[in-house]
């Protein structure tokens, strides 16, 4: 006999959503971890106020919002544990929240609610959670798997790994789950960073140095990918919101278009100033329209200082190119240092869509991050790591 039935690896937002739901089934559960305290991530996530889930999750338009080899793989866990179904256990525990923007609900007072509750939760269904503990080599033995705990060996029937993926190594992240893939054979996708400020190198960064802490609500694209949302000029580079979200779909080598204007027409804007105001410079009127640094530094970019009224409409729509299709082209990005979540990860190929087990190795699982599914920003990857654990908790 086993010393457990489930044992699951990394008490983060999918391992421990996994042990609540094996031990509410009576399942002997053992949650490890290596951190001191149990949620690290989801005590820092969306600025300390934690955004939870968002509305929009398993919306038919939340498909396209889960990027993976294999886009409909986390459907089936998504559809069985909904935004609903966390809100629902947001509000029994009396967690005040708000949505702040695009369906994002957060926490209104600290993120640590969230730990507390599922750490009660784990507790409360009969859980034992080992934290400050290291997990070293894993034997899969007849009846399971013989996992070294710190110094001992402990065995368990099923064996979940939820530690996540690289992202944020100083807070404990590591490629462990990967590790255990390989080990037992199953495929591993190019994992890289995503949800992550972009960089520039050094001579593009000069010209746009005066401009850190600069934001501006712009339409970010890469090839047919969109979004828009607020944009940041940092000293490194780009980030905010609309930069996290396309940095999932950038790749080295490739240019981001940037459109200042958005919902608005750069050179209908352009016709209206030559005509009603003749006399302004171009910075001037581009100054009504943007925050004044990046006002200054496009009015360089097109040269054209002289009175706006002067300019032909070839020339205005020249500028109108510039402040709609803006190109730049990052070298790099910050790296797992600042990543929200890694990109890839174990192969859905290898893995039952409806419960997150190995298809090859009965009782093993993996869910959450460490899986190549990766939300957009805006609470969807909380809702995965939700989802994932809860299908595998149920079926482990
Ligand atoms: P998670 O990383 O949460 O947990 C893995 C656990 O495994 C950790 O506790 C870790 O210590 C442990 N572990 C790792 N290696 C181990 C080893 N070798 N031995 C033992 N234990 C090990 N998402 C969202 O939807 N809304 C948000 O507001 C935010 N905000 C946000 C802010 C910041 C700064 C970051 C970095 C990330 C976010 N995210 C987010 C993303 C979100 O945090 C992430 O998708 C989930 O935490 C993933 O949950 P997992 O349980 O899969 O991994």
């Amino acid at each position: 006999m086993t010393d457990f039935d489930v044992m699951v690896l990394g008490a983060g937002a999918a391992g421990m959503m996994a042990g609540i739901e094996a031990a509410r089934r009576g399942r002997r559960v053992l949650v490890v971890d290596h951190a001191r305290d149990p949620g690290e991530k989801i005590r820092i996530s969306g600025g300390g106020r934690c955004n939870f889930t968002n509305v929009n999750a398993t919306h038919i338009l939340g498909r396209d919002r889960f990027l993976s080899q294999n886009p409909r793989f986390a459907l089936s866990a998504l559809s069985r544990y909904t935004p609903d179904m966390f809100i629902e256990r947001v509000k029994k525990q009396g967690i005040a929240f708000h949505e702040k923007t695009l369906g994002q609900l957060f926490c209104d007072g600290s993120a640590t609610q969230i730990v507390t509750m599922l750490t009660q939760d784990l507790r409360q269904a009969g859980a034992s959670i080992w934290t400050g503990r290291s997990v070293g080599s894993i034997e899969k033995i007849a009846d399971g798997f013989d996992v070294m705990i710190g110094d001992g060996r402990v065995t368990a029937t099923s064996l979940i790994v939820a530690t996540g993926g690289k992202s944020i190594p100083k807070m404990g992240a590591t490629g462990l789950a990967y590790d255990i893939a390989r080990q037992f054979g199953l495929g591993v996708t190019e994992t890289r960073p995503a949800l992550v400020p972009l960089t520039f190198e050094p001579s593009a960064l000069e010209k746009l140095r005066d401009l850190a802490g600069v934001s501006t609500n712009a339409i970010v694209s890469h090839g047919k990918t969109r979004f828009e949302e607020a944009l940041l000029f940092t000293h490194r580079g780009l980030s905010g919101p609309a930069i996290l979200q396309i940095s999932s779909y950038w790749r080295e080598g490739d240019a981001i278009s940037v459109d200042l204007l958005p919902g608005r027409n750069a050179l209908d804007l352009l016709r209206a100033a030559r005509k009603d105001s003749p006399k302004l410079h171009l910075q001037t009127v581009l100054a009504n329209a943007l925050p004044r640094r990046l006002a200054q530094l496009m009015g360089e970019f097109i040269g054209q200082p002289g009175m706006i009224g002067d300019l032909s409409d070839k020339k205005l729509a020249a500028a109108a190119e510039w402040i709609e299709r803006w190109t730049l082209k990052p070298v790099s990005s910050e790296g797992y240092r600042t990543a929200e979540v890694t990109l890839g990860g174990i192969d859905t190929r290898d893995l039952d869509a409806k419960t997150m087990m190995a298809r090859a190795v009965p009782n093993l699982f993996f869910v959450g991050e460490a899986v190549d599914v990766t939300g957009w920003l805006g609470g969807y990857n909380f809702q995965w790591a939700w989802a994932s654990g809860y299908v595998a908790g149920l079926a482990a």
